[in-house]
């Protein structure tokens, strides 16, 4: 069994799975990926997003705003710890800080991060965090916001070992998408390979970033296997242990139990 811990499945073109999420979610189980963090991205579609995946016990959400969205609602920590009370809701994000899109908002998005901690501790769920060209400034808000108490994940991570062991002190996991996959990403295959088993998780980001060999293609669920495969040979492993471990990882981080129900 995998787990997708970070994808985002309104944003999938339906069409080609037979115009359903029931598709997807069938060509994810063919490749034994039976479960699914779908991540928030803003306000206004959250409903829309909660209405898609109902059906399906296997998907959980989270609730935020990301550091990259221009338009919208603001984040609040009480609208944030409202939404973040339904059930389905497992953790808070995706916030953090994006200075390679925005640097011309970077006030804005630390305010806005700050105000997903916050809502983040007064929940008790932990935080999926997306950091771009803001190394220092994400570890240090982190840091100053108590974060690690509820701890969380740097999903997509595109940093190098210096950032990952930082973000290991600080209670986080570390997720890798088909990113680690791409040929120039040594840094990132290097932190794969050293990331502690019990901190490790993979992803999909989709509809974005699809693994080698389908760079280039809108991704989809199912394609966490070959960043699973990628990440075991990696690091001398089995596939089936990487499933094992990044699987019992999700589950412990984000409070869910191994039954989807
Ligand atoms: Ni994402």
């Amino acid at each position: 069994m995998l787990v997708d811990s970070h994808c985002h499945l309104d944003r999938i073109e339906l069409g080609p799975f037979g115009g359903g999420l029931a598709g997807v979610l069938d060509a994810a189980a063919a490749n034994g990926v039976t479960r699914l963090l779908s991540v928030a991205v803003d306000l206004e579609s959250w409903p829309a997003l909660a209405r898609l995946t109902e059906p399906y016990p296997q998907i959980a959400l989270s609730v935020g705003v990301h550091p990259s969205e221009e338009g919208g609602r603001a984040p609040t920590v009480v609208e944030l710890t409202a939404l973040g009370r339904a059930p389905r809701v497992v953790a808070v994000g995706e916030t953090g800080l994006d200075y390679y899109h925005g640097a011309d908002r970077a006030d804005r998005q630390r305010d806005w991060f700050r105000v997903h901690i916050a809502a983040a501790r007064e929940l008790g769920k932990p935080l999926i965090v997306h950091t771009r060209d803001a190394r220092e400034d994400t570890l240090r808000i982190l840091a100053e916001e108590g974060a690690a108490e509820v701890g969380g994940v740097l999903h997509c991570f595109t940093e190098d070992w210096a950032m990952a062991e930082r973000a290991l002190e600080l209670n986080f996991h570390i997720s890798f998408s088909g990113i680690v996959t791409f040929k120039n990403a040594k840094p990132i295959q290097d932190a794969a390979r050293r990331v502690p088993a019990e901190r490790l998780l993979v992803e999909t980001d989709a509809p974005y970033l699809a693994p080698v060999p389908y760079r280039g293609k809108p991704n989809h669920p199912a394609w966490v296997r070959p960043v699973a495969e990628f990440v075991a040979r990696l690091r001398g492993e089995t596939l089936e242990r990487i499933a094992a471990v990044t699987t019992a990882n999700y589950l412990r981080l984000f409070g869910l139990r191994a039954e989807a129900a």
